[in-house]
């Protein structure tokens, strides 16, 4: 085996110990996120803002890549014992507010959510948790099966909530207090 064939083996598997490290610890889609998303879950159906009997408001048209039509809830919440903001963006499938308002349950695609965690969580994000449920309240999962809860995806500058909500103006990685048409 020459020196350079055995360099770049020990390359490649340098790579592959740094990338199967990486695919067994995602900065999200643990089951402390998991477990935390559950109980984020259950504060919003204990607020009636998710689940049978949830309040609605009036569906308006979104923006990729969140849905159609959208209904965004902003209020508060206390999970272990920490209290803090909580933002609810219901997405819907739909055109137009009637195509959501005769039957929401159908129209609805997903709720994504996101919660102002303790100091400290995710400093250089702003302590943000974010998760993408389905209507009944299940993770959605990304492509590669791992559930969307928690630091989604911290360290991939191209794709996940973090990635773009980073870029919302006012650098409070919100974008609805950024509309200009409201
Ligand atoms: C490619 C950009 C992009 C990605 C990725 C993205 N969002 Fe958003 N998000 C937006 C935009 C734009 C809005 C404002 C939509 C509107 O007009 O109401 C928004 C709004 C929200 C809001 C309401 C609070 C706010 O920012 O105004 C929540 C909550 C939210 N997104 C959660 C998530 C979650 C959870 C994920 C990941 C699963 C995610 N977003 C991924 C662009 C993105």
């Amino acid at each position: 085996m020459t020196k350079r064939y055995a360099a770049t083996l020990l390359f490649a598997g340098a790579g592959l110990i740094s990338t199967t490290v990486f695919a067994q610890t995602p900065p999200f889609g643990q089951a402390e996120d998991t477990d935390y998303a559950e109980k984020v879950w259950s504060a919003m159906v204990d607020k009636n803002l998710a689940g049978d009997g949830a309040i609605h408001a009036f569906p308006y048209t979104g923006s990729q890549p969140h849905g159609e039509m959208l209904e965004t809830f902003y209020t508060n919440a206390e999970i272990d014992g920490h209290s803090g903001s909580l933002i609810i963006k219901r997405n819907y499938l739909g055109e137009e507010a009637s195509d959501v308002l005769v039957d929401p349950g159908a129209a609805m695609d997903s709720v994504t959510v996101m919660f102002k965690r303790e100091d400290g969580y995710d400093t250089e994000n702003q302590d943000w948790f974010y998760a993408k449920f389905a209507p009944d309240g299940s993770l959605q999962s990304n492509p590669q099966g791992i559930p969307l809860a928690g630091r989604v995806a911290k360290g991939n500058a191209e794709a996940g909530c973090i990635a773009c909500h980073s870029k919302a103006t006012g650098e409070d990685f919100l974008y609805t207090t950024d509309r200009s048409d409201w």
